[in-house]
């Protein structure tokens, strides 16, 4: 139907807004597709060694999936886990970079805490706290996405663990690259020479 039509559009194309590559081309930090890992994303954004670019950018890509998700409750209720699906789609496969985007941690710890605050509070605790015990972006990003699935499962919000499950496996499998340098050991720490 039209609303449901409207809200994917509308949600996939306010993720789709690269804030990584907009501000560090807005302020002259670099390409940042020629550095580090090459993606769009805060982590990458940090590697430019402009660090309040790279938290204006995770703010950012946050900010725009807790509007996506609470702009679709307020005007079209029940189509809120759709506009999460959607939003973080929309990040991962923006249209302006012929649908090579980013990997969608910043922007699924925002439709988190749009669906239920409670939910985006424990990403954000299950992430920061394997950040800070392990300095790797990538598995602190990979934990909070398992972990938001069963922390909505677990607080009740079973209609949104479904759609936190499918972004998580997405979000998994964007990481392979990741996963696989985690597995060789090779996987850069933020603030290290390579990371
Ligand atoms: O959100 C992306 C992060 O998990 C990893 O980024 O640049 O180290 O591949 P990067």
């Amino acid at each position: 139907s039209p609303p449901v039509l409207g809200v994917l559009v509308g949600a996939y194309l306010l993720g789709s807004v690269p804030f990584g590559l907009l501000l560090t081309r807005l302020f002259g930090a670099g390409d940042l597709r020629a550095i580090g890992s090459g993606n769009i994303g805060a982590t990458n954004v940090l590697r430019t060694g402009r660090k309040g670019l790279a938290a204006a950018t995770l703010l950012l890509d946050l900010a725009k999936g807790a509007a996506a998700v609470l702009i679709a409750r307020t005007w079209f209720p029940g189509t809120e886990a759709l506009a999460a699906f959607a939003a973080v789609i929309g990040h991962c496969f923006p249209v302006w970079l012929r649908f090579n985007g980013g990997k969608g941690v910043a922007t699924t710890m925002g439709v988190s805490l749009g669906l239920a605050w409670p939910i985006g509070l424990a990403y954000a605790l299950v992430w920061i706290g394997m950040l800070a015990a392990t300095r790797i972006s990538s598995l602190g990003g990979l934990s909070a996405v398992i972990a938001a699935p069963i922390a909505a499962l677990l607080l009740g919000y079973r209609d949104y663990a479904a759609v936190l499950a499918l972004i998580g496996l997405l979000v998994i499998w964007l990481h392979r690259a990741n996963i696989a340098r985690l597995r060789a050991g090779t996987e850069p720490r933020i603030g290290s020479k390579k990371g």
